[in-house]
């Protein structure tokens, strides 16, 4: 066996989806399992920890065994051995660590959105393209188990033709106002002026799950809302809440296929899931959550008939049948990283890319234009 080591700067990692989802659910949990193999090579990564405050980088390098951390992120892109820079920092910063990036002719693997604005994302996948760098922008959601069997039912033709999408993405995000209810996420998230609000963030997310599982999205109406005018931040102070904090969108696909999705950090769950698609097809229905995947078929479809006067007689939930594991499901970023990993040492395709990433941010541009001027407006392609 032989190990090709590959040496990541993973910049922006202290934050909450650098440490979680790809230093320790992906790049150290690669690095537990020896690796990924490929033939008789085995890609090896190692990560340098790059960001402002090396105290907590270093209590985060300790904690997860890794023994490269630096603030200074120019001497880490000077290293010939780090051949990948990784961004998980603000969407706002980003821009800026990739042009260094490029400049450095890194390969560049970074979080969405690339920008909040259509031309800086696709500004930013010209400077790759340009350069002749290998690129790619993170599409979890792509590789979350629910969706992968799903994909496996809708390929092996449970649906028939796909009728319509109805996605439900959310939960109560807590204000942090009142004792013992501290907010669970970051409070950029709720200021337009860094980068937040809930269309820029989730309909970047929708419109790779959609294009690559229902349609090509060609057209979208969006009403977003700030449902909460002020919440509490990390230092215990006020602020006011500037980004949407929910958004209710209707998306077309090229097929015909309708797809509607709500997005909110205002809502209480009674659902199965904090994500859950119900996707409706001549043949078949299913319930996709984020690992589990519920389907019902035409032939066991019960046939309801309207009456309020008695008490419902069918028990809806109980003629759905829940979709076995087949296999194992790898956390998602994990199985992103490994195809990443592939594409920059073996050159295996990597279609996920900046420009690929553009779309999304163009989606989520359109979202907020729709909601504005009140209309339905068309998705064009983007240009080269
Ligand atoms: N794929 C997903 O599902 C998903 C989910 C949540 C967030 N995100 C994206 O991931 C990114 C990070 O989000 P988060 O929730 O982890 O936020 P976060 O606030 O927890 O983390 C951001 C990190 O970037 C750091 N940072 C900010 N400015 C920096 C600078 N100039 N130099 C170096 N580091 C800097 C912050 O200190 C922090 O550690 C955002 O772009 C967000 O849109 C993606």
């Amino acid at each position: 066996m032989k190990v090709r080591n590959i040496g990541i700067i993973m910049n922006g990692v202290t934050g909450r989806m650098g440490t979680n989802q790809h230093l320790i659910r992906s790049i150290k949990a690669i690095r537990d399992q020896g690796g990924v193999r490929c033939g008789d090579v085995v890609l090896m990564p190692e990560p340098v920890l790059t960001g402002r405050n090396a105290d907590k980088l270093q209590a985060l390098a300790e904690r997860t065994g890794v023994s490269r951390y630096t603030t200074d992120v120019d001497a880490a892109l000077a290293e010939p051995a780090n051949e990948i820079f990784f961004d998980a920092s603000g969407t706002l910063q980003r821009a800026g660590f990739i042009e260094k990036a490029v400049a450095a002719k890194k390969a560049i693997y970074c979080e969405k959105p690339t920008a909040v604005e259509t031309e800086e994302a696709l500004r930013l996948a010209r400077l790759c393209e340009d350069a002749g760098l290998k690129n790619g922008v993170v599409q979890d959601k792509l590789w979350l188990t629910g969706i992968r069997k799903f994909r496996t039912l809708r390929d092996q033709g449970f649906l028939g033709r796909i009728l319509s999408v109805r996605g439900e993405f959310g939960y109560w995000v807590f204000t942090g106002e009142d004792p013992d209810q501290p907010a669970q996420r970051p409070s950029w998230n709720y200021r337009k002026e860094d980068g937040g609000g809930i269309i820029v963030d989730m309909l970047c997310h929708w419109r790779y799950v959609i294009d690559n599982l229902f349609g090509n999205v060609k057209a979208v109406s969006c009403i977003g809302a700030t449902h909460l005018p002020k919440r509490i931040d990390e230092t215990g102070r006020e602020y006011p809440c500037t980004s949407d904090d929910a958004c209710y969108a209707t998306f077309e696909c090229d097929n015909g296929v309708i797809c509607q999705f709500n997005s909110s950090w205002t809502v209480r769950v009674r659902r199965d899931d904090l994500l859950t698609m119900q996707v409706d097809g001549t043949h078949g229905s299913a319930i996709v959550g984020l690992r589990k995947c519920w389907v019902q078929s035409l032939g066991t479809t019960p046939r309801p008939t309207w009456n309020p006067d008695i008490e419902q007689p069918i028990n809806f939930f109980a003629g759905w049948q829940e979709v076995p594991d087949c296999t194992t499901y790898d956390n998602a970023f994990k199985v992103q990283w490994e195809e990443f990993l592939k594409h920059v040492a073996l050159d295996t395709p990597f279609p996920w890319t900046l420009r690929e990433g553009a779309k999304g941010v163009q989606l989520a541009e359109l979202g907020l234009k729709s909601w504005e001027q009140r209309q339905w407006l068309s998705v064009e392609e983007l240009p080269q």
